[in-house]
């Protein structure tokens, strides 16, 4: 290969020099650059403002060494890694039997009509997105939804909007 064809191959992706630091504190407490791909995916997920771009997963693949297509893979099978971009708050509903039988399509439809979005997209503001979600443990709260970290249960379509309507 010439020196100017070395020239044109593009640089891999690399972490911010934060999250590198950041990583580099935990490596002392990981035995493999494997086990430590979760607590990597969480801190580029961080400073990608809350999802993981293909530069993202690119770069943590570069820094741990492994397949990027490994480090998709873990992306795609954890629902708290974002494959597109969130809201500065994420809401999640819990869709699952207990909270649907009591009304979890009304809370989904609540957040869409105050939102003004649907699933999946994140409000012009670029304060909320909101997704359905399997089981979030609180079921004798059913229906029930999580802002951020913070559960929300004995909902309805009222109490929907109000949460909603006090984030910042
Ligand atoms: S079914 Fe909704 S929290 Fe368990």
């Amino acid at each position: 290969m010439t020196a100017a064809a070395e020239r044109a191959v593009p640089a891999l992706p690399a972490l911010p020099p934060e999250a590198k630091a950041q990583l580099d504190r935990l490596r002392k407490l990981y035995p493999t650059e494997r086990a430590l791909l979760l607590p990597a995916l969480h801190l580029a997920q961080k400073h990608w403002d809350g999802w993981l771009p293909e530069e993202a997963i690119l770069a943590v693949a570069a820094e741990l060494g492994l397949p990027p297509a490994e480090v998709y893979g873990v992306v795609t099978f954890y629902d708290l890694y974002h494959e597109r971009p969130v809201g500065r708050h994420r809401i999640r509903v819990c869709t699952n039997v207990p909270c649907m039988l009591r009304g979890s399509a009304e809370l989904m439809a609540a957040l869409a009509e105050t939102l003004g979005v649907e699933e999946g997209e994140v409000t012009p503001d670029g304060r909320c997105s909101f997704v359905h979600f399997e089981c979030l443990g609180a079921c004798e709260q059913a229906p029930m939804m999580m802002v951020d970290d913070t559960y929300h249960g004995d909902l309805d379509a009222a109490k929907v909007k109000q949460i909603v309507g006090a984030i910042e």
